[in-house]
């Protein structure tokens, strides 16, 4: 049954019946209410007590769920709010202030009934008022099935959050024991921008990110972090704890950000929860603690929250660095530094259809299914990340041209030196035309990007930037021709295989892979960038790598891909990493 859109139990709603009958005036009503059960205000007005009273004395109560997209609704399980309330208790929390930011349903807060035994002043704010009457029907019926529990006194705000004056909790019991519980909205300020709402921080731009951030993707963040925030600085000075369920990209940002923010947070925890089972989600979630009133901390342990014994890992800030596992950081802190040949990112187009090609013979077939004939010229093998599996590619799958020797060259010369590769570009010069990117705007025609001397070296080693294999590979001509990789994919560029095979044996030495899974975060969406591979200092590695491990394993590339290597040029290729001293340090010293 529903009452007011909201769940309510045959238990509760028989108690309404039995108790509310005779009274005609809400104040009354609500002193009832407030004596039996703790709940402040449980009306708001004789209008509602009046609807309460006449639907619960006529049952028929169909009710549509409305579309709740941009409350980031995910109601948290009774178990799962029972179990976390537990948790809580058996690390010896026994909080006598609450305060869930946004109560939902109310689970959270009648966990905290049955778990915590000294609460004496529970706080749920929630926005959606069919939520506010389920959470008050939901204590009703808690007590109603436990009427010996201890009774706190209990406000349920209907409210927005971001207007919701947090301030007064804080000043009123700034002595005692508090704890913010709670899941707050799974939800991203540009999902609410696409859904024109308004359900936001009165500050949106909470972390001053500029429009270029906004643009790419950076000054996209979820309203649980502004809430989280909120919360933070607003109890960080009481004694108690924080406990929200969020995206685990809200606990990286809030431990990132501690670095500059120094709350008087510490013992920081991510305990990682099943999101699949809990709210049937693809969405990598877990529960954020905190323990307020503390001396600044700047990392944060992962635990499994259903198997809590230790924790796996640590992440966080370790001196200047901000690292995913600080343990594995330590041990291979020596490598971070500054690559001495820079990462690159392969070849972009934007343009598949046209672009990308397979060979069948002597033609070549390009994404709208038409066989074409091209000039060998400027067409060369190329890469994705998908391709990037083994440790060796001599062979490429794809084929792609390459219209450009450097970014903004003129395109002019395809015409006369390549005429059929010309006829077909510009056959299909509309697609171009239709490429999205205004990087492509006022540029010659058919261009290109991540293009330049780089791209031609004969001999490449590549990492994928999507996937999270810690693997690089080593790429060979083709056809006498260098072969190119796709913008997913970062490269170096060699002019002798053997410096491209000594740098892939550094970069695929457990000492490397350790670093950089040390570096990376699972859920970032793309594991590598330029910067993170970038950090990988070559000529560290070079220096400290143990000389039988690096003619085992040239030896095994030898004989597995039929080189024929030796380690002869090791030291030109060491001094080849020294980097050149102009005496400009000196000079502006
Ligand atoms: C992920 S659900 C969790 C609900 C509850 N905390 C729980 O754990 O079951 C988020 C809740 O936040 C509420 N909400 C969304 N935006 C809000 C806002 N601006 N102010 C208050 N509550 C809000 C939604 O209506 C929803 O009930």
């Amino acid at each position: 049954m529903k009452v007011f859109e909201a769940n309510i139990t045959h238990l509760v709603s028989d108690f309404f019946k039995e108790n509310l009958k005779k009274i005609m005036s809400f104040a009354v009503a609500n002193q009832k209410m407030f004596d039996a059960f703790g709940i402040k205000l449980f009306f708001d007005n004789n209008e509602e007590f009046e609807i309460l009273k006449e639907i619960i004395f006529n049952t028929n109560n169909i009710v549509e769920e409305p579309d709740r997209a941009e409350y980031g609704d995910f109601q948290t399980n009774a178990d799962l709010a029972s179990k976390v309330t537990l948790h809580l208790a058996s690390k010896n929390i026994s909080p006598k202030i609450i305060v869930e930011p946004t109560c939902g349903k109310g689970n959270f807060i009648i966990a905290s009934l049955k778990n915590f035994k000294n609460v004496q002043q529970i706080y749920g704010v929630e926005i959606y008022k069919p939520y506010i009457w389920e959470t008050k029907f939901n204590i009703v019926n808690f007590f109603l099935e436990n009427p010996t529990s201890n009774k706190p006194e209990i406000i349920v705000s209907h409210s927005n959050v971001f207007d919701f004056d947090f301030t007064q909790i804080e000043k009123q019991y700034s002595k005692e024991d508090i704890l913010i519980i709670g899941n707050p909205p799974w939800v991203t300020n540009s999902k609410l921008g696409s859904l024109n709402s308004s359900n936001l921080p009165k500050k949106t731009n909470f972390k001053n990110h500029n429009g270029l951030d906004a643009m790419t993707g950076k000054g996209n963040f979820d309203i649980a972090e502004s809430i989280t925030l909120t919360m933070i600085k607003n109890f960080q000075k009481m004694r108690g704890n924080i406990l929200l369920l969020v995206k685990n990209s809200v606990i990286k940002n809030i431990v990132f950000d501690q670095n500059k923010n120094q709350y008087k947070i510490a013992s920081i925890e991510k305990q990682c929860i099943d999101s699949k089972k809990e709210f049937n989600v693809s969405v990598e979630a877990s529960l954020f603690y905190c323990k307020l009133n503390s001396i600044p901390e700047f990392d944060c342990k992962e635990f499994n929250f259903y198997n809590n014994k230790n924790s796996y890992q640590k992440f966080g800030w370790i001196n200047d660095k901000f690292v995913s596992n600080i343990e594995a950081y330590t041990n291979t802190k020596d490598i971070d530094g500054m690559s001495p040949y820079v990462w690159r990112q392969g070849l972009k187009h934007d343009c598949s259809a046209i672009m990308e090609l397979d060979k069948v013979n002597e033609y070549y077939v390009n994404g709208l299914n038409e066989k074409v004939k091209l000039e060998d010229g400027i067409v060369y093998g190329i890469l994705k990340s998908s391709d990037l599996k083994n440790t060796v590619i001599k062979q490429t799958r794809k084929f792609t041209i390459v219209t450009q020797k450097k970014v903004g060259q003129n395109t002019n010369y395809i015409k006369t030196e390549y005429p059929e590769t010309f006829k077909y570009l510009k056959e299909h010069q509309t697609n171009f035309d239709a490429r999205k990117s205004s990087i492509y705007n006022s540029k010659p025609l058919f261009s290109i990007f991540g293009i330049g001397d780089y791209s031609f070296k004969p001999y490449k080693v590549a990492i994928s930037g999507l996937y999270k294999t810690f693997h690089f590979t080593l790429i060979l001509p083709q056809d006498n021709k260098p072969v190119m990789l796709d913008d997913t994919c970062y490269l170096i560029g060699f002019d002798k295989i053997e410096f491209a095979v000594y740098a892939l044996i550094l970069l695929n030495s457990e000492t490397t892979m350790r670093f950089l899974q040390s570096v990376t975060f699972a859920d970032a969406k793309r594991t590598f960038t330029k910067d993170v591979l970038m950090r990988i200092d070559l000529l560290a590695l070079a220096k400290s790598i143990n000389q039988k491990y690096l003619q085992m394993e040239l030896t095994r590339l030898n004989e597995m891909y039929n080189f024929n290597l030796s380690l002869n040029l090791w030291v030109i290729f060491m001094k080849d990493m020294i980097p050149v001293n102009n005496g400009q340090i000196e000079m502006f010293a």
